[in-house]
């Protein structure tokens, strides 16, 4: 059993000298209580185990001196029992059997002494004060031990408390820095007719892709916040340019795909990852598989994998929802004219895992839908 206990409880449980003597003969049991009186004691005398059971829950006792043969219970049980439910208390057997199995049989319970009778004062007094200082060494011994618990017990609350700080302030910067990075490219997608939905559909598009892929997660999650900047070079492109409904001009054209390059140049040259990433997804997210994209005109796999993915992404959005200069395409037809593409425009097989994950892209695309009542519209 153990018993956490206060310092001033400690303090009271060492200075206790309050003795239990049990012995079914009353005679032993004056000369044991006369004896322990005259040095100082407080003695508590009973005559059976029933009676001692009873005083030790009325009270402590810092010893317990306990006759073995008596009428009902044993001492031995007796003290067994003490020893586990009161292990404050200190045991010493007294008996008239003079048997070394019987002390040994006691020693290995717990006992701190072993008194044969007839006995001696002076061999009383010798056992009884053995056995309290062993007692008081047990008991200093535990207080120590509570009191290192104690200090790591407090020291692992504070280290608990810190890290759930720092989570909770790792949490909060990651979902400000995202939130920072939608607001900054829905600033951007504001000056055409893009949507925050188109930025989250997108992002999460893009996130799919590279997980059905294969891709780390943490490489996913980059992706993910990363790639809603993929337009954010468009706040380079002119109003007349960006906003013109109809077919653009080869000039036109010309000043339209500078975005992907203005975009890298706003996003480049930091050291955080998540900017890399954003800045590599602005620069290839027009290039193509078959090298005729823009700007750089890099092909296959020269084109890294981030801008393959926002590729698709960002193309199957374009399709499957309603624009200034066109309808929403039916899932279906999206799906066809992509697929014609394949190998053209779009990394084959990318262009195979999206398409693969059908079910998923719809629930994306119907959880950020526009609020616009135009998207999916069926063709006719
Ligand atoms: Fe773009």
């Amino acid at each position: 059993m153990t018993l956490i206990l206060d310092r001033s409880a400690h303090q009271a449980l060492l200075e206790l000298k309050r003795v239990l003597i049990i012995d079914d003969e009353e005679p032993i049991r004056r000369l044991l209580g006369y004896m322990l009186q005259s040095h100082g004691y407080e003695t508590v005398l009973v005559a059976d185990a029933r009676e001692a059971r009873a005083k030790l829950e009325e009270q402590p006792f810092a010893l317990m001196l306990c006759d073995v043969n008596m009428p009902g219970e044993s001492g031995m049980d007796l003290a067994r029992n003490t020893l586990s439910q009161h292990p404050n208390t200190a045991v010493i057997m007294v008996t008239g059997l003079d048997s070394s199995v019987l002390a040994n049989a006691a020693l290995d319970m717990g006992a701190f002494g072993y008194i044969v009778k007839p006995f001696e004062s002076n061999e009383v007094m010798i056992d009884v004060a053995n056995a309290l200082r062993r007692r008081r060494l047990e008991l200093e011994n535990r207080l120590h031990r509570e009191n290192l618990e104690d200090v790591v017990r407090t020291r692992t609350m504070a280290l608990q408390q810190a890290l759930d700080w720092l989570e909770l302030s790792e949490k909060e910067l990651r979902l400000s820095r995202e939130e920072t990075i939608q607001r900054l490219a829905i600033a951007a997608e504001y000056r055409d007719s893009a949507t925050a939905q188109h930025i989250q559909r997108m992002s999460h598009y893009c996130e799919l892709l590279a997980r059905k892929y294969g891709l780390s997660s943490e490489r996913c999650d980059l992706i993910r916040t990363a790639s809603p900047m993929h337009d954010i070079g468009k706040i380079g492109t002119p109003d007349h340019v960006l906003l013109k409904p109809g077919k653009f001009t080869p000039e036109e054209f010309t000043v339209i795909s500078q975005h992907a390059e203005i975009g890298y140049r706003i996003l480049s040259g930091s050291d955080a990852e998540i900017l890399k990433v954003a800045a590599s997804i602005a620069w290839t997210h027009h290039e193509r598989w078959d090298g005729n994209g823009y700007p750089r005109k890099l092909k296959g796999e020269a084109i890294p994998v981030e801008g393959r993915i926002a590729a698709i992404a960002d193309a199957f959005d374009a399709l499957t929802t309603a624009r200034v200069y066109k309808p929403a395409f039916s899932l279906d037809h999206a799906v066809d004219l992509m697929t014609k593409h394949r190998g053209e425009h779009f990394d084959p097989e990318l262009l195979d895992v999206f398409f693969a994950s059908l079910s998923d892209i719809t629930l994306i695309h119907d959880q950020y839908a526009d609020q616009l009542p135009r998207t999916m519209i069926p063709e006719s």
